[in-house]
């Protein structure tokens, strides 16, 4: 049956109001971003178009797959593919400057295992991620909104949470890092009424490059929190 009217606008109203993690602001992209984004994105970019990944087609080969969502300029994603050619790398991001550089970095240093959405990653968690499909997610230096009316906006969320814990495998790690002492409590609470993750201990070895986000906070004075989580 065709939508009616009323369906329509509903569906709209639904949508402006849906609470976001991000405003865009896209800034001025630079002559490499721009040019990576229109020649590359066809070839390494996922489009969202509301269907489940099939994700051995996407990568030409099966092995276990790790999602990096808001990576910024991909600068540590970039890193993570080339330290761990074995692993494959989806990254979600909704700033096209970022999406454009770490396309430029893809191509420029022969980067094979990462694929790219550029979209809200909340929405392709719900729709397009199968359940049990990934090993591990990473959120590194989420978006902090500080303020409190803002909190409503923060990525996590117990919702998302229990949404991450359905598309993640049994054992695959959950590994978020934040320069927020407030966010990094926010998280804690949230984590700790969420039954099915195990925090690993503050000293278990890790690797994961120092991110652009992290170097300006630590320039500030800030402290830097991994929490990482494994589902159990
Ligand atoms: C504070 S920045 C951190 C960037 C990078 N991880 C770093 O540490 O340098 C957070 C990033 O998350 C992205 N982001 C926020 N919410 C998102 C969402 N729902 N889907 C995709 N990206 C999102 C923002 O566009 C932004 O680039």
């Amino acid at each position: 049956m065709k939508p009616s009217r009323d369906d329509d606008s509903e569906r709209a109203i639904n949508f402006q109001r849906k609470i976001r993690s991000f405003v865009r602001r896209e800034g001025r992209m630079s002559k490499r971003q721009t040019t990576a984004y229109e020649s590359l994105f066809p070839k390494y970019g996922l489009e969202f178009n509301r269907q489940l990944l099939d994700l051995s087609p996407i990568f030409e080969r099966t092995a276990p797959t790790i999602l990096e969502i808001g990576f910024g300029m991909g600068n540590s994603l970039a890193t993570m593919a080339m330290e761990n050619p074995e692993i494959n790398y989806i990254g979600i991001e909704v700033h096209r400057p970022g999406v454009g550089s770490l396309l430029a970095a893809i191509e420029e240093q022969n980067i094979n295992n990462i694929r790219i959405f550029s979209h809200d990653a909340v929405e392709i968690l719900e729709q397009s991620i199968p359940d049990n499909g990934l090993d591990g997610i990473h959120i590194f230096f989420p978006d902090p909104w500080p303020k409190t009316r803002h909190h409503k906006r923060r990525l996590i969320q117990p919702a998302f949470v229990n949404l991450l814990s359905r598309r993640l495998k049994s054992q695959g790690t959950l590994h978020i890092a934040t320069d927020w002492k407030n966010y990094m409590e926010w998280i804690e609470e949230i984590m700790t009424a969420n039954h099915d993750f195990a925090r690993l201990p503050d000293n278990t070895p890790h690797q994961r490059p120092t991110t652009k986000f992290e170097k300006r906070g630590i320039k500030l004075g800030h402290g830097v929190w991994d929490l990482i989580y494994k589902k159990t």
